[in-house]
């Protein structure tokens, strides 16, 4: 009985991992060999280091401590495809990630394979995760399922319980989380780079996510219908599209009463060290939207002069706009040009109507769209426009069931702050979280390339307030 139930427990981890893995593949599959190499800017890393770095990850924190006899793939590849861990040695510079022609594609694959082999083997040795794993609930399972592309089917991608987990175990579903960060930046990164391409690329064929149906409407005080599967559900494939308007602005907000609330993460399920502890807070009286602004909404804030008065505008945020001309979200323009040329089917097209990058290509800007890739400080100027503001993360995720999320990364008004009781764990993966709150911004919820499984109430993303070529986008309050 004991070695049967032994082997559901190693079984549910292996399938886990491997089918973590295999979505990054998955990913890489509309890619050419071009592809992987360019790093126009220092925020975003090349596919080859994305894939090669997440791999690194199990090698480094993993095989190396906890498979006996194990020797690394290439003795060079922790000097390449170490992130950012001083604990661990020097590194290939950040910005230089993509002048690395070898070693090739080719070989990194042959890398991912070496080390998939070598954890399949430790996961596969019962004492190695003994004590620790039971299989994923049924809900978990389903609330994985959905597919973020029709063909980017992912079976099993939620972790699975842990009920005191080993230091291995835990160490694998952190690096799972983390290869899942890795999926969102992989295809935020490449878009990007495409992006600085005068031909537009097209990643899949008839892929825009950024364009994808709003999430159903929240109807106010009673409504709790929230989980992260179900903020996901969404069918990205505009084949599977169904328009349907958001309401009209302002309307459908949620009031909260003042109070003592707790935040931060509590359960046996995974979360990073950043969620905890969980703590109280004393929130005021606040409303909060229950939709994310739409691009018709942005365009009304651009027509305005909002790009023009400094007074909606940080001291910073006003800087930011002027020293780099900044006129729109990211990767939107007017009309339709590529390469400075109109193409045969845009002839009827109105130079005057806003268009979009997407991971599909150039795209017309669907106006009831929630507007993406938007800085902090645009979402600040914005909500000054509006006569209102951007939620706490507290107030956030007090409010997180009163709409639906998981459709951009949503900007708050809180800075990234260790929480009361936030401790750093000891070794490399101290470096993980902690050394990082430091002049960025907490964005909440998750976005439509979230991989499946990898959102939750709590979870506290972050990034620089002038950056935005993630999925972000805005939720007010007041
Ligand atoms: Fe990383």
């Amino acid at each position: 009985m004991q070695a049967s139930r032994k082997t559901i427990q190693t079984k549910a981890l292996r399938e886990y991992y491997a089918e973590v893995r295999s979505y990054t593949e998955k990913l890489c599959e509309p890619l050419e060999i071009e592809d992987y190499i360019p790093q126009p800017v220092v925020d975003v890393s090349p596919p080859k280091w994305n894939i090669a770095h997440t791999t690194w990850f199990f090698e480094e924190m993993i095989l190396k401590k906890y498979l006996p006899g194990y020797k690394v793939f290439d003795e060079h590849f922790g000097f390449l495809f170490n992130s950012y861990y001083n604990s661990i040695g020097d590194r290939t510079a950040r910005d230089h990630r993509g002048a690395l022609s070898r070693p090739t594609v080719k070989q990194v694959f042959a890398y991912r394979k070496y080390v998939d082999e070598h954890m399949e083997r430790l996961l596969s040795e019962p004492p190695a995760v003994a004590g620790g794993i039971t299989q994923p609930s049924i809900d978990a399972r389903e609330a994985a399922t959905t597919p973020p592309h029709p063909d980017l089917t992912a079976p099993n991608l939620q972790p699975p319980a842990t009920a005191g987990g080993s230091d291995l175990v835990d160490l694998v579903i952190l690096g799972l989380n983390h290869e899942q960060q890795h999926q969102e930046l992989f295809l935020t990164d490449l878009k990007y780079t495409f992006s600085t391409n005068p031909l537009f690329p097209v990643y899949r064929e008839g892929y825009a996510p950024e364009e994808s149906e709003p999430p159903a409407i929240a109807g106010g005080l009673t409504q709790s219908s929230n989980n992260p599967g179900e903020a996901t559900t969404t069918p990205h494939h505009p084949d599977l599209t169904v328009a349907r308007l958001q309401p009209p602005a302002n309307a459908g907000g949620s009031d909260i009463a003042a109070g003592v609330y707790e935040i931060g993460f509590v359960g046996d399920g995974f979360c990073f060290d950043n969620e905890l502890a969980r703590h109280k807070v004393y929130l005021d009286d606040f409303t909060i939207s229950n939709r994310l602004v739409t691009n018709a909404e942005f365009i009304e804030f651009i027509d305005a002069g909002g790009y023009t008065d400094h007074r909606l505008w940080h001291s910073e945020g006003w800087d930011w706009v002027n020293q780099n001309g900044i006129e729109s979200p990211l990767y939107w323009q007017i009309g339709n040009a590529e390469c400075g040329v109109r193409s045969a089917e845009s002839t009827d097209v109105n130079a005057s109507e806003w268009y979009h990058y997407t991971l599909g290509g150039l795209r017309k800007l669907r106006m009831d769209a929630p507007v993406c890739h938007v800085s902090y400080y645009e979402a600040a100027a914005f909500a000054e426009w509006k006569g209102m503001r951007l939620p706490t993360e507290a107030e956030w995720e007090t409010a997180n069931e009163k709409f639906n999320w998981g459709q951009r990364w949503e900007w708050t008004n809180s800075a990234y702050l260790p929480y009361p009781g936030f401790a750093r764990a000891a070794g490399a993966v101290g470096e993980y979280n902690g050394k990082f709150m430091i002049n960025q911004m907490i964005l909440r919820g998750a976005s439509v390339i979230t991989p499946p499984g990898h959102s939750r109430p709590t979870y506290r993303n972050f990034f620089h307030p002038h950056l935005r070529w993630q999925f972000t986008g805005i939720r007010l309050a007041k």
